[in-house]
């Protein structure tokens, strides 16, 4: 258990952890053992793309939240038929360039429209000439997960909203497990993990002119058994003080900075959850040991 949990804690976005640093990272910890995740989706991606190409249907304006390299959008985009037109959008600008330019090249006559920002604050979706048959959202990697519960149920209705009527969903979503396997994953044994989240205090540096010291934290994560999640923190070593835009910041030892929560879903979970928000569960993929799934979801 995280010793000083009920100290008092602070928080920041997740997008501080995503500098270009932190997007490396990621990366690399997509390639560890312990992070089942990302090679666990791409498996199951692989298995059965035809089937959820065929569901979302033909002409459709696909949209995806964080498409960061496009692997899975490769994917997906190379099974759809006749796709209208493809909006990434994603925060990261180089991520973005470079994902749009692979993709023009790879489908020359798809019109790929790129939004560069932060999809979990207000953006807007560039106008079609045409309207298209239908809409689908594509939004693997279980990101859904890293919301706080209120901003999930949030995110998940301005989804329904931007499919419209008849459109889809087709969602990454990690499972609740055991607890062992979870807290691996997120507390590698490289400390991979621990360097990408550490490296927000560098961000905050930057971004905010702040002077963290990143030697004086310490980063620790668990599962919250009842509420399904890991929640990850950096925890003060000692009592000191951080400046933040030229604001004082105290921190006494223990206490600790709430960097991401990472929720676990059971497939009866998910089906609340997603019925919450308008949506009905067409299909459910899983990987033989059930430890992620991708599901097809529909505005009911
Ligand atoms: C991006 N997201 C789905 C990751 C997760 O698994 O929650 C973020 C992450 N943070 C540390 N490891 C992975």
């Amino acid at each position: 258990m995280l010793a000083g949990l009920n100290a008092p804690h602070k928080s920041i976005p997740t997008w501080l952890l995503y500098d270009a640093r932190g997007m490396e990272l990621f990366e690399a910890i997509c390639q560890t053992d312990e992070y089942y995740l990302t090679r666990t989706e791409l498996s199951i991606l692989r298995e059965n793309i035809q089937e959820m190409a065929d569901l979302i249907g033909p002409e459709t304006l696909l949209i995806e939240y964080g498409s960061g390299t496009g692997q899975k959008t490769q994917l997906l985009l190379d099974h759809l038929k006749e796709p209208v037109a493809y909006i990434p959008i994603e925060i990261s600008r180089e991520a973005l360039r470079q994902a749009t330019k692979e993709l023009c090249e790879r489908y020359p006559t798809l019109p790929v429209l790129p939004v560069c920002a932060d999809y979990t604050s207000h953006y807007e979706l560039p106008e079609l000439p045409f309207e298209p048959a239908r809409r689908a959202v594509f939004f693997p990697g279980s990101t859904i997960g890293n919301f706080e519960p209120e901003e999930a149920k949030n995110f998940m209705s301005h989804i329904a909203e931007a499919v419209g009527k008849g459109g889809s969903v087709l969602v990454g979503v990690d499972l609740h497990k055991d607890a062992e396997t979870l807290e691996k994953a997120y507390d590698d044994a490289a400390g991979i993990t621990a360097e990408f989240e550490l490296n927000a205090l560098e961000h905050i540096n930057r971004e905010f002119d702040a002077n963290f010291r990143r030697d004086r934290f310490e980063y620790r994560s668990f599962y919250n058994r009842e509420l399904q999640r890991i929640e990850m923190y950096l925890v003060s070593r000692e009592r000191q003080n951080v400046r933040v835009d030229r604001t004082e910041i105290e921190f006494a030892e223990g206490e600790h900075i709430l960097t991401e929560y990472s929720q676990k879903f059971t497939i009866e979970g998910f089906r609340s959850f997603a019925a919450e928000a308008g949506f009905s569960v067409g299909r459910v993929w899983l990987d033989d040991r059930s430890l992620f799934s991708v599901q097809y979801l529909e505005r009911a």
